[in-house]
């Protein structure tokens, strides 16, 4: 048996498939409306797509990739993307690349256990006057230090808290 969540993203998916013409042609309108909804793209959001578009998983797949504002479900709620491209390393990424590896204990291309944050390396962002850049989600951080980087991350570790408190007392 399917758990609410599931039964209700389905019919969700159901929905926005009907409302965009039904066809192989609203796979990218439909994967935008559950990218809204749900924050991010599951496995089984991207099965049930290519089942009811009649379509392999892998095209739905590839599509999701293909977007970078379209989030698999197992990137963190913050997605870190330090740019590696040369402007931002001659300006010191190396150093900030370490300090985020160490204060997350990760490393380029993993999600924290806990689901915040995950870290993966962009190419030139369009500031590379202002290096080492970063992105965390939409957000440009410039001219990251190490020490900046603790006071980026502390920012968005109480932003989630905050989140994670309001929700708890809305219950
Ligand atoms: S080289 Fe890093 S922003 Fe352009």
């Amino acid at each position: 048996m399917l758990v609410p969540v599931q039964e209700r993203l389905r019919q969700d998916i159901e929905g926005w498939i009907k409302s965009n013409g039904g066809d192989r042609s609203s796979l990218l309108p439909v994967l935008q409306e559950v990218q809204k909804k749900y924050s991010r793209i599951s496995d089984y959001a991207m099965q049930v797509i290519a089942d009811l578009l009649d379509i392999h998983p892998v095209e739905v797949h590839g599509v999701v990739s293909f977007y970078s504002f379209l989030k698999e479900a197992h990137k963190g709620r913050f997605e870190i993307r330090l740019c590696r491209t040369i402007s931002c390393d001659m300006a010191g990424r190396d150093r900030v690349a370490r300090q985020l590896e160490n204060e997350l204990g990760i490393t380029f291309g993993e999600t924290t256990p806990d689901g915040r944050f995950s870290l993966e390396w962009a190419n030139c962002v369009g500031m590379c006057d202002q290096g080492p850049a970063l992105l965390v989600n939409e957000q440009v951080f410039t001219c990251v230090t190490p020490e900046k980087v603790h006071d980026i991350l502390a920012h968005f570790k109480k932003m989630m808290d905050i989140n994670v408190f309001q929700q708890a007392e809305e219950h």
